[in-house]
């Protein structure tokens, strides 16, 4: 259960002694062919997910300088997020390098499979969309022989964590490459703080902080569905508010703290134990607020040498505003993130207090590389193209996972293992694959537009 987090230091490590091809064919055994566009041709692309990620991971990878990438198709829901994707793509710089006709757009639940189909074997899909689509969608583009970028998080439960590795390994077997959104793994200033902390820089962690407290966020407050459109494509909309469309906000906003805390410690937590409970249930105007999300977690996850991770999230207005993330070493301390999900600069100090007199090193990044979100784009392609061996999948399951553990530990008020989280058989959204435009979806309102919501203790095996 304790699988390395450092996948880029393991596979910088093993191309240094065994090179690009050789790697790829030594991890799976076989000897696998390139796959890549070959014949210098654009390497084409196609985003699944049209809204203000999946533009944004358009226009990173649209703005790749190793070689040209083309958007050539965009699959969505909804037809008025496609469309002001496609015009912000196109009046941004990377504008020329969209192509992507009327008879490439296309909207549904099976919009991604039309999109996939625009592409050949080699290429790359986008999965932008919350994650309950993420299986669906990367089971298709494995079949089809494509690269992929997917958004985190990858699940919000165990049975799809479990098909998702799976899903991840085949991907490896058929020599496709994986990156995962997690960009704080592709912060250079966070990478070269991880090496320092392997290399005992600041002695053995033995606690990881994590804070991301602000006012409500994105669309993890939710009053009664208005009665359009379906409740189900209403739910989509507000996917923060659901935990089977995004494990909630738990997992949508803590999970770059949670990925790289573990990332530091270079293994994964055994347990968590919780605190979280929700002071407001009523929006400013009185409305009830019917969400899955509590106002505030305090997650205490503890690791096989008794080292601590906690993580604290508070989505409430008027209270102090904390947003990065810090190690505490036997002989030292680090400045993880300095805001935000994985803001520069990183640091080391001598002694348990980040003073400046006692500072050992600070990350000085070269402006070219100082966007992880950029860095992660390069990275995959410099993959493909390079034929060296690139999934993410793995890591991203088990940051995952850990949020859900997490999660699950503060809504039912138990202490869980991440073996037994990962045993559970509670599936959120069943039957994901078979969706219409007109489906039920799997949480329905009762009389009074209410969900289900977590009540530690009086729930102690679900979390709602
Ligand atoms: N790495 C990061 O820092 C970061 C930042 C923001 C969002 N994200 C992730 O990106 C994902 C999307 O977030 P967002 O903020 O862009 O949300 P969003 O609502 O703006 O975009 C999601 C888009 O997907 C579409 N969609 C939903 N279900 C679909 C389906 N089955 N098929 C096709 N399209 C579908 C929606 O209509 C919407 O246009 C989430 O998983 C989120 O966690 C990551």
């Amino acid at each position: 259960m304790n699988q390395s987090p450092t996948h880029s230091t393991t596979r910088r490590q093993f191309l240094k002694t065994t090179g690009g091809f050789a790697a790829a064919s030594a991890l799976t055994g076989i000897l696998l062919p390139a796959v890549h566009a070959a014949d210098n041709a654009p390497i084409q692309v196609a985003l699944i997910g049209c809204g203000g990620r999946g533009t944004g991971a358009a226009v990173n990878a649209l703005s790749v300088g190793l070689v040209p990438l083309k958007l050539v198709a965009m699959a969505d829901v909804f037809r008025d997020r496609l469309d002001s994707s496609y015009h912000a793509l196109k009046g941004h710089p990377v504008g020329s390098r969209v192509e992507v006709p009327e008879d490439r757009k296309f909207i549904g639940f099976d919009a991604y499979r039309k999109a996939m189909d625009c592409l050949k074997p080699g290429d790359i899909a986008i999965f932008t969309t919350p994650l309950a689509f993420r299986w669906v969608h990367f089971t298709y583009a494995i079949q089809k022989g494509l690269h992929v970028f997917m958004e985190k998080p990858l699940t919000a439960d165990a049975p799809t964590s479990r098909r998702m590795l799976k899903l991840g390994e085949a991907a490896s077997a058929k020599n496709l490459k994986v990156g995962v959104g997690l960009m704080s793994r592709h912060s250079r200033a966070m990478q070269q703080l991880a090496q320092r902390i392997q290399d005992g820089e600041i002695g053995d962690l033995i606690l990881m902080r994590g804070y991301r407290m602000h006012g409500p966020g994105g669309s993890a407050y939710s009053t009664k569905w208005p009665g359009n459109p379906s409740e189900l494509l209403w739910q989509i909309q507000r996917f923060h508010s659901f935990i089977w469309a995004s494990g909630g906000c738990f997992n949508d906003f803590y999970i770059h703290h949670v990925d790289h805390c573990c990332w530091m410690k270079n293994a994964w937590p055994v347990k968590a134990q919780a605190l979280g409970g929700r002071h407001y249930r009523f929006a400013p105007d009185g409305a009830m607020c019917v969400d899955q999300n509590f106002d505030v977690y305090s997650v205490e996850y503890t690791f096989a040498d008794g080292a601590k991770f906690i993580m604290d999230g508070r989505c409430m207005n008027g209270c102090k505003e904390i947003y990065s993330s810090y190690a505490q070493g036997t002989k030292g301390n680090a400045i993880i993130s300095s805001a935000y999900d994985c803001g520069l600069p990183s640091s080391t100090f001598k002694g348990q207090t980040p003073d400046r007199a006692n500072l050992i090193w600070e990350s000085n990044i070269k402006p070219e590389e100082q966007d992880p979100y950029l860095n992660e784009w390069n990275d995959l392609v410099h993959a493909i193209v390079n034929n060296q061996p690139y999934n993410e999948v793995e890591r991203g399951v088990y940051a995952s996972a850990v949020s859900s553990l997490g999660r699950k530990a503060a809504h039912t008020g138990q202490e869980i293992t991440l073996e037994d989280f990962m045993k559970s058989d509670q599936e959120y959204a069943p039957g994901v694959d078979q969706w219409k435009m007109d489906s039920a979806g799997p949480l329905v309102a009762d009389a009074n537009g209410r969900y289900p919501i977590p009540e530690p203790g009086l729930k102690p095996h679900s979390e709602y």
